[in-house]
């Protein structure tokens, strides 16, 4: 029978608080169906949020390796853990794929610990993703609350490399405080791209915010939404999507034009633990990405 579980001890705490060797070239060898690959750069998005830069070691298996936009990949931090994490960065963009992982737990908080040069595994890409080919000639809303510009970071970036399929494409995006915004370095280069509407909220402002103050829906009430021509994505916590696709309906949106991600624990990544299902649905091979009328007829989704 396929091995299905990651094989080293994760709860060693004690040598959480070693200085870490990240380069234990020895223990990769052990893992089988990974790539192996280097943290090539780390970017301090906020106090919770790292963005990786990691690159994929085997030239051939870098060159063969693409993914869809909203898929994840499982990253091993060998003797720590394997973790699912929705890749970031742009389809088109080849060498390297970005993840932004916020300090969580055991293995978020080792990878928060890492440098630059570190190696983990990858395996992947997982999961089904945005369908952007059937959004084109669209008006789109690409919707996010907190950590879900992480997964809305690569279809953001597909709609604005293929910005003339598109009609409007509006961007939305509201945290809590503005010290959690993500990205917040290229708000402006994606507000200099013609005819992408970004507005960011916050809920609570502080003495540098300038910007509204409020709840994401309250940015929905300002854009003229054609609902049979619009299709939206939207990523965020659950209580955010309730709040959100109900405006949308409202709105008159069907909801099979509305695509949520959806996050379950996960350990394989490819349908063998059972660690991840929603009744008889197994999020890592039927979602993250589904329809919202797929997610309504799936009992307690969010
Ligand atoms: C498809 C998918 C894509 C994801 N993409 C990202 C991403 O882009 N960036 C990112 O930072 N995180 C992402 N996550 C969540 C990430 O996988 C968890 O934060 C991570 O597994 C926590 O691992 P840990 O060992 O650090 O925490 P643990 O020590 O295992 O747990 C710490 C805390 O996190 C909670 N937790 C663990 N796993 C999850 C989970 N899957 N969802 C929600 N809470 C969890 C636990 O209940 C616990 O409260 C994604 C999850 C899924 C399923
Ligand atoms: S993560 Fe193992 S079945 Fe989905």
């Amino acid at each position: 029978m396929t091995r299905l579980f990651y094989p080293y001890d994760i709860t060693r705490e004690s040598e959480m608080e070693q200085p870490l060797d990240f380069n234990r070239r020895s223990r990769l060898k052990h893992v089988d169906r990974a790539f192996k690959s280097e943290i090539i750069n780390i970017i301090q998005l906020t106090d919770m949020e790292k963005l990786f830069q990691v690159r994929i070691l085997d030239d051939a298996d870098r060159a063969r390796f693409s993914f869809l936009p909203g898929q994840f990949v499982m990253v091993e931090v060998p003797g720590y853990g394997e973790i699912p994490i929705s890749i970031s960065s742009s389809p088109s963009h080849r060498g390297y794929i970005e993840l932004c992982i916020r300090r969580a737990g055991v293995v978020t908080s080792i990878l928060h610990k890492a440098k630059r040069g570190a190696h983990v595994g990858l395996r992947g890409p997982f999961g089904t993703h945005f369908p952007i080919g059937k959004m084109q000639g669209n008006h789109i809303l690409l919707i996010a609350g907190g950590l879900g510009l992480a997964p809305l970071r690569a279809p953001i970036f597909d709609v604005i490399e293929n910005r003339s399929n598109f009609k409007e494409v509006h961007i939305l995006y509201g945290t809590r405080q503005p010290s959690m915004l993500l990205f917040n370095y290229q708000y402006e280069e994606w507000n200099r791209i013609a005819d992408i509407n970004l507005q960011v909220i916050v809920e609570e402002g502080d003495a540098s915010w300038t910007g509204p103050v409020g709840m994401i829906t309250q940015l929905l009430d300002e854009v003229a939404i054609e609902p049979l021509e619009t299709y939206a994505i939207i990523c965020g916590p659950p209580v955010m999507f309730k709040f959100v696709c109900a405006h949308l309906q409202n709105e008159g949106i069907p909801m099979d034009r509305m695509f949520v991600s959806l996050e379950r624990r996960m350990h394989c990544g490819m349908g063998k633990c059972c660690r991840c299902n929603i009744g008889s649905t197994y999020t890592c091979l039927s979602g993250p990405v589904f329809d919202y009328w797929t997610v309504m007829n799936l009992k307690e989704a969010i």
